[in-house]
């Protein structure tokens, strides 16, 4: 049975339904309680319900085959799998965002609350441009509004965020879509039956939901 690390929240209900619609429903999530590991009705796949942040560990020391999770997390935590699948769900951009009319002139050292650390330091190195990164949890868009920082680089969906907050996009870092990642051991050694799930996976999407 393949062993499946998905992201808790709104991306990992799509995630569910993607299975779903792929062959492997799961009844057991119509009544979840506090349980955090499920197997499909036709017990060939359990999924693990973890934090998306965690994703790429459970998946990297084996205790998951496979994992969902944002490209985002993936640039940040550069984890030792591989990735099959772009999912094309959870579409969103991580972008450098500021007060309306910031220019950045006169500023030498760009202040940058962010939580995507590496992909922040990244970016703003390959500009040639120096920068005080601040590390938050959450809730980043505060930084800039408060005085905390200058900008923030941070994930864009709707745009809601920014927008009840007077900041607005300076730049686009890159865009994010969920990705299917696979240990790199299970890969190798269950390698028919992870082709078959990417195959179906990949497949023609129905509007059916669980
Ligand atoms: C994410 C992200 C933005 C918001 C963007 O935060 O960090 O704050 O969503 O979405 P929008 O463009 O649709 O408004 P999340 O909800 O994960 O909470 P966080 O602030 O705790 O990171």
């Amino acid at each position: 049975m393949l062993k499946i690390a998905l992201p808790k929240g709104r991306l990992g209900e799509q995630v569910f339904t993607r299975f779903a619609q792929a062959g492997f429903p799961c009844h057991q999530l119509l009544d979840p309680g506090r349980r955090l590991i499920f197997e499909d009705d036709t017990h060939r796949v359990q999924f693990f319900w973890v934090k998306p942040a965690d994703v790429a560990v459970y998946v990297e020391r084996g205790a998951a085959d496979l994992g969902v999770l944002g490209k985002d997390l993936l640039l940040e935590e550069r984890p030792q799998v591989y990735e099959l699948l772009d999912l094309k769900l959870g579409r969103c951009r991580l972008v450098v965002a500021g007060p309306q009319g910031f220019t950045g002139e006169g500023i030498h050292t760009l202040r940058v609350a962010t939580k995507f650390r590496r992909i922040a330091r990244d970016h703003f190195a390959a500009q040639g441009r120096d920068i005080d990164l601040i590390p938050l949890n959450g809730s980043i868009e505060l930084a800039p509004v408060v005085g905390l920082s200058d900008v923030i680089l941070d994930i864009v969906e709707t745009g809601a965020t920014l927008r009840e907050n007077k900041l607005t996009v300076l730049e686009t870092v890159c865009p994010v879509t969920a990705r299917l990642i696979a240990n790199k051991t299970s890969f190798q050694f269950e390698n028919a039956a992870i082709g078959e799930l990417c195959a179906l996976l990949d497949g023609p999407i129905q509007e059916e939901t669980i």
